[in-house]
């Protein structure tokens, strides 16, 4: 049976993610900052096992991948902002505080948690590690705007890279993967997809990943986007 751990769970792509994976009988551990409040999450049928978990808190990390003792097949670092919010992130205007923050949590964050699960994901039978990156971290797709959130990406995307090409030798797959434009409370209401579509794309994708010394950057239709 499939163990996959999933970051910011408890709504948006990360609760869509988990629903699909509990759905096809994946255990889930399913991981959000504040479990009470997660009443979406706690209603879905399956095997998931809910976990409190902010992943800028390193101490917590640490903590809770020695409470998981099981093997992870798929993890996947989902949880994500766009920024603090109401703030300019035009070159000119973006602030100190939004670039750190941003960063901290789309790149410390989600590099953190998929070492911190590095080992669980070694001794599993899938072997693979996910980061829920965007298109907009894309240099070769860039404009204007979104600053702090397009650089985290970017260096997001450029932290995959080396895991995959330092992980390739054990067998270990490494996505870099765009859900696509999604009706979330970041991507707004005109997105181009729903969370279900996002998810269940993300979900193929992701169970044909190979090891490679190149991470893959694909976005959840399966196409491959330029760095
Ligand atoms: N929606 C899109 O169109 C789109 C496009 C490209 C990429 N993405 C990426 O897809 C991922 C999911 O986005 P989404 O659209 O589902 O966003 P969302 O609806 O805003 O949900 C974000 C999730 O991340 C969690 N989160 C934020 N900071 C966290 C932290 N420090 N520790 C733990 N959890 C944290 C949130 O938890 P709380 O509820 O506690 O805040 C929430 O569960 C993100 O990485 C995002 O950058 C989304």
């Amino acid at each position: 049976m499939t163990t996959v751990l999933i970051t910011g769970a408890n709504r948006g792509i990360g609760l869509e993610l988990t629903r699909h994976y509990a759905g096809e009988g994946a255990t889930v551990h399913a991981c959000c900052r504040t479990p009470s409040e997660a009443r979406e999450l706690s209603g879905i049928a399956g095997s998931v096992h809910i976990h409190q978990l902010d992943t800028t808190d390193h101490g917590r990390l640490g903590e809770l991948a020695k409470e998981i003792s099981e093997p992870i097949d798929i993890v996947i670092a989902n949880a994500g902002i766009y920024g603090l919010p109401d703030e300019d992130q035009s070159f000119e205007k973006v602030s100190a505080e939004n670039l750190s923050r941003t960063l901290e949590v789309n790149l410390t964050g989600t590099v953190e948690t998929l070492r911190a699960f590095l080992p669980h994901a070694r001794r599993s039978e899938g072997k693979k590690l996910v980061a829920i990156t965007s298109k907009m971290g894309s240099i070769a797709d860039a404009s204007q705007g979104a600053v702090a959130y397009r650089v985290s990406k970017t260096a997001l995307n450029m932290a995959m890279t080396c895991a995959a090409a330092e992980l390739k030798g054990e067998g270990i797959a490494v996505g870099t993967l765009h859900p696509g434009w999604v009706r979330t409370d970041m991507g707004g209401p005109n997105g181009n997809i729903s969370p279900e579509e996002s998810a269940k794309g993300l979900a193929k994708v992701i169970e044909g990943l190979k090891p490679s010394d190149k991470a893959t950057f694909t976005s959840f239709s399966g196409e491959d986007l330029p760095w």
